[in-house]
């Protein structure tokens, strides 16, 4: 037999074992559309929108199903019952091994706390919760920083009185500055030109980068320029001015940083780098590693999510102004129009928390949860997981259940009250934030903030969609973080 004859032999038989290996696989998996070779149901997907065809996925293949994704196996899980069962499950907590993320974390994926999995993860998450409540979340002086933080943004709104503007940019600015406060111990004016900096690094970028885009599952065409070569020389640009402005901060707090006065976050992780022993994540170079990982962590998943979920409250008002009126009525009599609102005002305001748990719900902001990996060979719904795949639970389906919610399409704040509208109810399927061990981390403050805001901004001014933007729909971007759709709207101050 020639050499060439014997090379072919052994190529169709690789091949072979392969596709047979794949089919077997796929046969144990919970069952789903087969897709191309090599990229799966991928580029499908980024044609369409992703919640409406797993939607149909879900009649043809049930509530569990499977999808190939370029080097990935993806199991969707849409029945919402398993969702919030299998979030508590050590098995389930690991994150998808994605090469971006490694690019974005100084060369390795576990490092932080968003994208990091097992020991490291568990300490940098205990630490970042302990830190963050003893600097701001949920104590005084944060609200008092967030109704500071409130009155700057009514100013800003009362210059764009009576003509149509959009309103992205305005409540990026307030809320990533309440977020730099808590963290940096530091604020911007809403006009300072570093804040716009931070803005654009941080939330528009990430909106167009590639972590929005199948490069995620199918990383290797990307790396060696094959496709989109210019979004990604981007990004990496982008990252190193993220990064010299975070360096800056670490840099600046470790210079002025004394033993025994710990100002702010960024403080009190430095005291634990300097006291923390060799093996832990936060020794020494890795524990500054992972403090640049983890500033960058909280200013992704916390900018854009609070900010983004504000836009959706006041499109879904400006688009049912009677929920608008029975707000600002509420408002009226619990706080009044002459003193601004605080977190003592929310067991009064019953009906405000039924629309922001509606507009929650409807938004669905993070619709397929932060992606989660088996971290072993496991089970679902009777359907095998196998080790390292990625799972999707989709916070979209437990919004939108029909059995459960009824009509889960109308809007329809009064689901979250009793029948005398004086209680609100709690309804287990609700999980804006997630559910289980990896529940946001930052959801104290994205309440209070999201809270104070909306009931400020009520209480200041009644805002009416703009006619040219009436037909945009309410239908969020098919990504990552589900945006609306750009939208103006006009503002009119109450008297
Ligand atoms: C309306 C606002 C927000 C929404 C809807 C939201 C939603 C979510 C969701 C769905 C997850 C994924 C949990 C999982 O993996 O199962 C998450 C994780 C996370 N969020 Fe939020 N979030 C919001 C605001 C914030 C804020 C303000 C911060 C920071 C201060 C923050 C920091 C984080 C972090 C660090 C994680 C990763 C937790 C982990 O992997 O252990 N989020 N968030």
């Amino acid at each position: 037999m020639e050499l060439f004859e014997i090379l072919l032999l052994l190529i169709l038989g690789l091949t072979g074992w392969i596709a047979a290996k794949r089919i077997l696989l796929f046969r144990k998996l919970a069952p789903g559309p087969y897709g191309l070779p090599i990229v799966g149901s991928l580029f499908h997907l980024l044609k369409v929108d992703a919640i409406e065809e797993f939607q149909k996925y879900k009649k043809k293949y049930g509530k569990v199903f499977s999808i190939s994704a370029g080097d990935f196996y993806v199991t969707v899980i849409t029945d919402y019952r398993l969702i919030i069962d299998n979030l508590k499950k050590e098995e389930f907590q690991g994150r998808p091994d994605f090469e971006l993320w490694e690019a974005r974390n100084a060369g390795k994926r576990n490092r932080g706390v968003l994208f990091c999995d097992g020991p490291v993860w568990h300490e940098q998450r205990r630490f970042v919760l302990r830190g963050l409540r003893d600097f701001g979340f949920g104590k005084e002086s944060m609200e008092g920083m967030l109704v500071h933080e409130l009155q700057d943004l009514q100013n800003t709104l009362r210059k764009d009185l009576g003509h149509p503007v959009n309103l992205s940019g305005v409540f990026n600015a307030s809320v990533l500055n309440s977020l730099w406060y808590i963290v940096t111990g530091n604020r911007f004016e809403l006009s300072d030109p570093t804040l716009k900096t931070l803005i654009t690094l941080l939330i528009d970028n990430i909106r167009s980068s590639l972590i929005t885009t199948p490069a995620l599952f199918f990383f290797w065409p990307v790396k060696y320029g094959l496709i989109g070569r210019e979004t990604f020389k981007n990004s990496l640009k982008f990252r190193e001015t993220i990064r010299k402005l975070l360096d800056t901060v670490i840099d600046e707090h470790l210079e002025s940083y004394k033993e025994g006065e710990i100002r702010d976050f960024v403080d009190a992780y430095i005291e634990q780098i300097k006291t923390s022993s060799d093996g832990s994540s936060f020794h020494s170079e890795e524990g500054r590693k992972n403090l640049y990982s983890v500033l960058l962590d909280l200013f992704v998943a916390g900018a854009e999510t609070t900010s983004t979920t504000l836009q959706w409250c006041v499109l879904y008002l400006s688009h049912n102004p009677h929920v608008q009126k029975k707000v600002q009525e509420e408002i009226d009599n619990v706080i009044g129009k002459s003193r601004p609102p605080n977190r003592g005002d929310k067991p009064r305001l019953i009906y405000l928390e039924a629309v922001l748990n509606e507009v929650h719900r409807m938004c669905s902001l993070v619709p397929f949860s932060v992606y989660h990996k088996a971290v072993q060979d496991s089970q679902i719904g009777g359907h095998f997981i196998p080790k390292n795949s990625v799972l999707f639970f989709s916070i979209y389906d437990s919004h939108y259940d029909e059995d459960y919610w009824g009509d889960p399409k109308t809007f329809r704040p009064e689901r979250f009250l009793d029948e005398s509208e004086t209680k609100l109810i709690r309804h287990e399927p609700l999980i804006p934030f997630s559910s289980g061990k990896r529940q946001c981390l930052g959801e104290t403050l994205a309440r209070d903030t999201l809270f104070l805001f909306f009931t400020g901004l009520l209480q200041t001014f009644t805002f009416e969609i703009d006619p040219e933007c009436a037909n945009n729909g309410l239908r969020g971007s098919p990504s990552f973080v589900s945006s609306p759709k750009p939208f103006k709207v006009i503002i009119k101050e109450r008297k």
